[in-house]
């Protein structure tokens, strides 16, 4: 064990995301088991500026496996992208004795914690969020969960669509990134799909193609729409007036963010938390664990955070052929 860690800190940050209590868990109770202390900081980098600091042991991460959200809350701050809190935020984990950091969250939080390491604290990155967007990995915590909560309401609308003959808009999450909406299109056999990918869309196509479908005798005609998107309840009117055909645009929000996680959600969840605690006890530090062909791996952060991301191509073409 590397002298230096005998205490280690974890928080949430950024979007909350399904499996969050479950990596949370696993930092701790792999900490504990390997005779150290764990720290939890409530509120993330902003509870952190404010000295939210609680001890946790084994039992305050009972009954949380299943449970959606975040125990240790989450926030997202201002502050810790200045300077100044950077500084004051790695000052406050030295007062209290934290020399390992663990990060549950996205780029964003990623970022927050690249400057902590400049500031001499061990930092370690868990990637959380339902956007699916963190390019050093092909899995996140949490969308796995938001997908499936998604794919169910895209179900349920389709129902009602099908029963209305009518046109139905389905926005999902994403930030400017497309993974939701392209697993839910595949996975809802949806008619279109729009990605902030792909750098906009021909309309007009798209309505003369919902005019065919009518014609063939299609009963609904699903699009999912991405958040990056966007526009989605404009576009519902613009393609009732040029249709004629009744449309729906629904909004999905935020309901994609809660619920209890799913297995897969629990379990990666639950690696890369017990890794991010294993690597600080290995000495490897200032790392960000990831997930890629079969593997659970780690990269340095600064690399991590230069890496790029794309939808990947075969994906694009068998959502348009299906
Ligand atoms: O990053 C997760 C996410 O849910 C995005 O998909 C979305 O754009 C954003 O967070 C919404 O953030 P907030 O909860 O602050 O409205």
């Amino acid at each position: 064990m590397t002298e230096s860690i005998r205490t280690i800190g974890v928080l949430t940050s950024g979007g909350d995301a399904p499996g969050m209590n479950a990596a949370i868990r696993a930092v701790v109770r792999t900490a504990l088991a390997k005779g150290l202390n764990v720290m939890g900081i409530r509120r993330g980098y902003h509870g952190l500026l404010r000295e939210e600091i609680i001890e946790l042991n084994g039992k305050d991460v009972a009954d949380t496996i299943q449970r959606g959200g975040t125990i240790l809350q989450t926030a997202r701050s201002q502050q810790m992208r200045t300077e100044e809190g950077q500084r004051k935020a790695a000052g406050i984990l030295k007062k209290y004795g934290i020399d390992g950091l663990v990060v549950i969250g996205g780029d964003g939080s990623f970022a927050g914690a690249q400057k902590l390491s400049d500031y001499g604290i061990n930092v370690i990155g868990v990637p959380g969020t339902i956007d699916l967007d963190i390019a050093c990995t092909e899995y996140t915590i949490g969308f796995d969960t938001a997908a499936n909560t998604a794919m169910e309401a895209i179900d349920k609308i389709r129902d009602t669509s099908t029963s209305h003959e009518r046109c139905s808009i389905v926005e999902v999450m994403g930030r400017d990134a497309g993974y939701l909406a392209l697993w839910c299109g595949i996975a809802n056999g949806a008619e279109r799909i729009l990605l902030p990918e792909q750098h906009g869309y021909d309309e007009q196509a798209m309505i003369d193609d919902i005019v065919e479908n009518r014609k063939c005798g299609k009963k609904h005609y699903i699009i999912i729409n991405a958040e990056g998107v966007g526009d989605s309840i404009n576009m519902a009117k613009r393609i009732e007036e040029a249709t004629g055909l009744e449309t729906r645009a629904t909004i999905l929000g935020h309901l994609q963010r809660g619920g209890s996680p799913t297995v897969k959600d629990r379990v990666y969840a639950s690696i890369m938390g017990a890794k991010a605690v294993e690597l600080l006890i290995e000495g490897k530090t200032n790392r960000v664990v990831g997930y890629q062909h079969g593997e659970y791996i780690d990269f340095d952060i600064n690399d991590a955070l230069k890496m790029h991301k794309e939808i990947p191509e075969y994906q694009l073409e068998i959502a348009k052929m299906l």
